[in-house]
This record gives C-alpha cells, structure tokens and sequence, in this order.
C-alpha cells in the first residue's frame, strides 16, 4: 500500500494571529444580532474553528456601535464584515453608514494585534482609501472580495487578479455555481492563480465540494456556519457545520495525498454513503475523502471528475445507466444489464462495477439461510437499474421470476433477458403475483422521500406467508414492508443490502479489504 493511503491525524500548528499558514483554515460565520450571542456560539465550537467572522450587518443598531469590541471579546483572530444586500448581506443603510461602522470596527487600533480584527472585508468595488490606510497602518489584512450570488461568472482568473490591489491584500470570490460545469470552472481558475493569496468558494449545494477541498483550491479559508443560529439559511448557502466539516470530512487532514472519491446523484437527499465511506476511511486509517456531488448532468461530473482526480464514485439514481457511455471497462455485469452504480479510474479511463447485485444477493441469501433461491417463486416490483441487478441474482441463484413494473415494456424488456414473466402494476399483474409470492422484493423508489406514503403493490393482499424484501433503507420499513410485517411476513429492509455493497464499493476504490465493520448512523 502506497503512502498517500495513510491518514495523518496530525493537525496545525496553532495559528498566528493574523499570520496565513500555508493551510486553509476554518473560519466560523457569526450572524447573531448581539456580540455576546456570537460569543455564546463561538465558545460552543471554538475548538473547531481557526478564526471567525463577525457580520456585524446581522447585529442590532445598537450593537453596531460596540463592534471594536469584539477581537478582544473572542480572542481568536477575527474577521470584520458588513455585507450590503446585493452581495447576500443584511445592511440596508446607506453606503456611508456602511463605511462608518467599518471605521468604527478599525478605529482606536491598539498597540497589541490581538485587540484588532485580525482581517477586514472589503468589496472589490469599494474604495475608501481611509479605511484602507487605517486597516494597513493597524495591521488589518484587507480582504478583497467579490460576490455573485446569482451564477459564475465566465472570468473568475481575471476578477481575482484585477481585484488585487496592494501587495499583502487577500482576493476573494464567492459564486454560486449552477451546475458542476460551474466548478470546474472555479477548479480552474484556482489553478490559474495559484501565485495570489486568495479565498475561493463556490456558493450553495453544488459548492460543497470547494468548502470541503478548499486546500486544493489553494483558498485561505473556508467559511461554515451554524444551522439554526442566523435568520438568513447559510446552509442555502452550502456552509457547512463546523463541527461537519471537521470530523465527518476530516478537514484538517486533508492534504496533496489525500484520494477523493464521492456519490454522484441527484436529488441525493437520501444516501448514507458519505456517512459509509468517510467513516470507513477514518476506522481503516486511509488517507481519503467522500463527498456528495449533486448530479444534473453527467458529462459535467465526469469532467469535474477529470479535474479534481477524482479516483472513483458510487453512481446512483438517475445515472445507472447513462455512466455506462463513460467507461473503459465494463464488468460483466455492468455489461449484462447496462447499469453501474460503481466507476474506478485506472490507467486506461474508468472501470465500471455493480455492487448492488451482490449486496442484493448476499443479504437475501444470509436472511434466508440459504445458499441459492431453487424452487422459490419470486415477485420482482420494478425494473429499473436495481430491478436489473436483482433480475441477475435471482436468474444467478436459480429462481423463477414476475416482474410488474408501471411501465410494462420495461418489464418485459427485462423479463426477456432471464427468461421470466412480467406484467404491469395493475389487476392483471397483481392476480399473478399469487404464484410468484414466495419472496417479494421492491426495487422501486415508491416508499421513499417524497412518495413516503405511497405502496407501489397496495392492491396485493399478503398471505403471511410470502417473504418481503425492500431494497429501501431510509425509511428502515417502508409503507409497503410495514403492511407485510402486520400481515405476518418475514421482512427486510435495504440497510443490510446497502452495507453489503458499500464494502464491495470500498474494495474495488482502494483494493483491499476492510478490517473493520463500520456502521453509519441508519439515518440519512
Ligand atoms: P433505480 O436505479 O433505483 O432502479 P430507475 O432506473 O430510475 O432507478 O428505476 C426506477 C424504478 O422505479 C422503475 O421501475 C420505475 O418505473 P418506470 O419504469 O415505470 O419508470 C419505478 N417507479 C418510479 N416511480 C414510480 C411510481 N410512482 N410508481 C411505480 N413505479 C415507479
């Protein structure tokens, strides 16, 4: 095993005030509406956070007049902010009261730096030259920052070098990227850079991946926030939790050895595979990282994918099967029934697997203590990608299938493949499952998210008898799997599935086998 595989628990050396490390540092927003509320946060996750920012534009009238306070009040380095509206702030004055209480904020400065805001953030579009010469004659290092809260723009490279104006200021831009074609562009453009002191975020839901990956971008900083402490949503904003970002994504251990690996998909509100992976990693001592990637086109995954050395992904819903066109080579498998819910990259370009067969067959297997599925008559419900992988297993295992799905043309598509019957979700279809009921498994998406309430094969009357499977893991029982539980069926639900095939996942990413069972938390 090479080096980079190893996670490095070490973390910085503390920081200087004021002083940039070569090491993006995690800095805590503060949008209470008095400083001791900040304080109050603060203090609940100091030990995470490297230094914060006070968006005094959240404070009280009256609390704005106390903001040069407030260094002292937090010792740890701070941030001076007031953010008008179009850059997604809440100042509604004037530009010139604005200017004010930043002169207030930098005004009196003392002797001892650590009285001072260690930093203050000004737009690229503001010139005061006071202020400016007040922060450098204190020792505040000015932030120079520019925002589009609405899109990315084409020419990130050039904002950030103009925006620069004096020798020891900070460049900032923070976009909000609409897609993953928007970060690679900011991917981009940090490279492009990398000679300038800079901060470098892409806002919102597709953003996450710059939060976390903020050292490769070569951003000082990474900004998170607390959900529930301000009344604007930051989360909407994609920061993450402090506490998040630095133990569920090791943050501080992120390094130039570090593999990125992640889920592409979407919506993604459900997937418990960060959970998996990230705590896998940890437990196995490996020196990797998995994040979600909210998924609208596939082509622009696959080229962020290129862009960050992305070493491999979990596929899931809706690109099965459109990942497929992306592969070097396909497993036998991926090849049979066209989905891949795993891709490598190897030397040659991406290697596409399908642990959901697997994972599927073992834990049906393990649950019934047998060894194959001969005699046994089974309903399939669905066929979509992990219909097809299911349809495998069952034909692999020697048993005999029906499979009902909305759409009866994938059925029968799907049918045909195995030699099995199929039917559409209706009467018909659920008067021939009476002879297909000795196991019952549910591949479809109804049950879950927003249909948590819908039963896709409510019009079946269970026996008792039948044995029901739900490929679902989130609800754990599903509407279907509790009206088969009260009937007197033996149910499972698809956590056991869903653990199964991450560790298969875990094995084709870092080729080796895992010497410990971790368990994510079995909610989302
Ligand atoms: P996956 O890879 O998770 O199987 P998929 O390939 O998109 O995802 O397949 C989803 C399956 O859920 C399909 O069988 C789909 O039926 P259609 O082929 O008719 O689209 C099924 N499905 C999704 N929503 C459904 C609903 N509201 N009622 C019944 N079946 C549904």
């Amino acid at each position: 095993m090479s080096n980079c595989w190893r996670y490095s628990p070490e973390l910085p050396e503390d920081i200087e005030y004021g002083i940039i490390i070569n090491m993006a540092k995690i800095c805590l927003c503060l949008t209470g509406s008095t400083l001791q509320r900040d304080i109050e946060v603060l203090e609940k996750y100091r030990k995470f956070v490297d230094i914060v920012e006070l968006r005094a534009d959240y404070l009280t009238p009256d609390e704005r007049l106390l903001v040069r306070r407030f260094p002292e009040m937090a010792g740890i380095p701070c941030i001076l902010t007031v953010r008008r509206e179009i850059d997604g702030g809440l100042f509604h004055g004037g530009e010139w009261s604005r200017i004010k209480l930043i002169s207030m904020g930098l005004a009196f400065a003392e002797a001892d730096r650590r009285r001072n805001f260690a930093y203050v953030d000004l737009e690229n579009d503001l010139s005061v030259p006071g202020i400016e010469e007040a922060a450098r004659t204190f020792g505040t290092r000015i932030i120079r920052s520019y925002h589009n809260m609405n899109g990315t723009d084409d020419g990130i490279t050039e904002i950030l070098r103009k925006s620069k104006r004096i020798g020891d200021e900070i460049v900032k831009v923070a976009v909000a990227p609409r897609s993953l074609d928007d970060v690679v562009k900011i991917f981009r453009s940090a490279r492009e850079t990398e000679d300038l002191e800079k901060i470098i975020i892409g806002i919102g839901e597709f953003g996450l991946c710059t939060r976390v990956l903020a050292d490769r971008l070569g951003s000082q900083i990474t900004y998170t926030s607390v959900k529930g402490e301000s009344n604007m949503p930051m989360a909407a904003l994609g920061q993450l939790d402090p506490k998040e970002l630095s133990e569920f994504y090791r943050f501080k251990s992120i390094n130039e050895g570090t593999t990125i690996f992640g889920i592409a998909g979407f919506p993604l509100k459900v997937t418990l595979s960060p959970s998996f992976f990230n705590a896998t990693f940890g437990t196995e001592s490996i020196n990797a990282i998995y994040l979600p990637f909210p998924v609208v086109s596939i082509g622009a995954f696959m080229r962020l994918a290129d862009e960050i050395g992305l070493k491999g992904a979990s596929i899931t819903v809706p690109y099965k099967e459109a990942v497929v066109s992306y592969l070097a080579q396909k497993s036998d498998h991926v090849r049979l029934t066209g989905a891949c819910n795993t891709i490598v990259r190897e030397e040659d370009g991406w290697h596409g697997y399908n642990t959901d067969a697997m994972g599927f067959s073992n834990s049906l297997l393990n649950f019934l203590g047998t060894k194959d599925l001969k005699g046994k008559r089974i309903t399939i419900v669905g066929a979509g990608g992990v219909a097809h992988a299911v349809a495998e297993e069952v034909h692999r295992f020697r048993g005999k299938a029906l499979i009902l799905n909305r759409t009866p043309i994938r059925a029968r598509e799907l049918a045909e493949t195995f030699d099995f019957k199929w039917a559409a979700l209706d009467t018909v279809g659920f008067a021939r499952m009476e002879k297909y009921n000795d196991i019952i498994i549910q591949t479809t998406s109804v049950g879950m998210d927003s249909q948590i309430d819908s039963d896709p094969i409510e019009m079946y009357k269970f026996s008792g008898k039948e044995t029901v499977m739900d490929v679902i893991y989130y609800p754990q029982q599903t509407k279907c799997l509790k009206r088969a539980a009260a009937a007197g069926c033996r149910v499972i639900g698809g956590y056991d599935m869903f653990i199964r095939q991450a560790q298969e996942q875990f094995r084709f990413f870092t080729k080796q086998e895992l010497s410990t069972q971790a368990a994510p938390n079995r909610t989302p």
